[in-house]
């Protein structure tokens, strides 16, 4: 099976890409081929529709195929005013909106569409960024994927990860394993 896993940040030091390393490594553990992405590593600009009618970007398009071969993702998702990110929102809108006239990106289903989905969540405040969740879920619904049940929001983020970027506590560890497993058990089935 293979699992995508990304953060809706770039920061340096970002929680949500320390807890997506976590469970990229948590999904190699349970056998998936597991690619982590950087969204940083993409030219995506801020979406606009004049932009996109002069030609898609290269990136949107490279983005649209990562995220179109992984039948199962990840997402970190941080909090912003009890809401997800302006880039989480962007690299969505962005991979959402069909190319006209393209083979493959015409299919306004795609890349969206039957990926099974979890969220994760770390934020230093009490709720972990689960609010960027609440919002993060009805958006995936609606753009077709199958939403985990299961999901973690990393509380007091800040005292959470040891030097090496592990947590330090392992209850927290098994909550990642715990929605990483059951991504993966529901992306098998829906292969299957
Ligand atoms: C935040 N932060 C924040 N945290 C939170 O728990 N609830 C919130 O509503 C907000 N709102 C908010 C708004 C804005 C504009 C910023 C810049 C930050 C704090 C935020 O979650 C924190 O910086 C996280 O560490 C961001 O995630 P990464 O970059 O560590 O992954």
């Amino acid at each position: 099976m293979k699992l995508l896993v990304f953060a809706g940040s770039t920061r340096q030091q970002s929680f949500n890409r320390s807890l997506a390393r976590i469970a990229a490594d948590l999904g190699r553990g349970a056998g998936a081929e597991v690619t982590l992405l950087e969204l940083s590593e993409l030219d995506i600009p801020m979406y606009n529709a004049d932009l996109e009618a002069r030609g898609t970007p290269p990136d949107v398009i490279r983005l649209k195929e990562i995220l179109d071969a992984h039948p199962a993702w990840i997402i970190c998702s941080p909090e912003y005013n009890g809401s997800y990110t302006g880039l989480l929102k962007n690299t969505i809108d962005w991979a959402s909106s069909p190319v006209a006239g393209h083979p493959v990106w015409a299919d306004v289903t795609r890349p969206f569409a039957d990926k099974v989905v979890g969220m994760l969540s770390a934020s230093n405040g009490a709720l972990g960024g689960l609010r960027s969740q609440s919002h993060l879920a009805p958006l995936l619904v609606l753009l077709g994927c199958w939403l985990a049940p299961r999901n973690y929001a990393l509380a007091r983020a800040a005292s959470a990860f040891d030097a090496d970027g592990n947590l330090a506590d392992a209850a927290q560890r098994e909550q990642v394993r715990g929605v990483v497993d059951q991504v993966l058990w529901a992306a098998r089935r829906l292969a299957a």
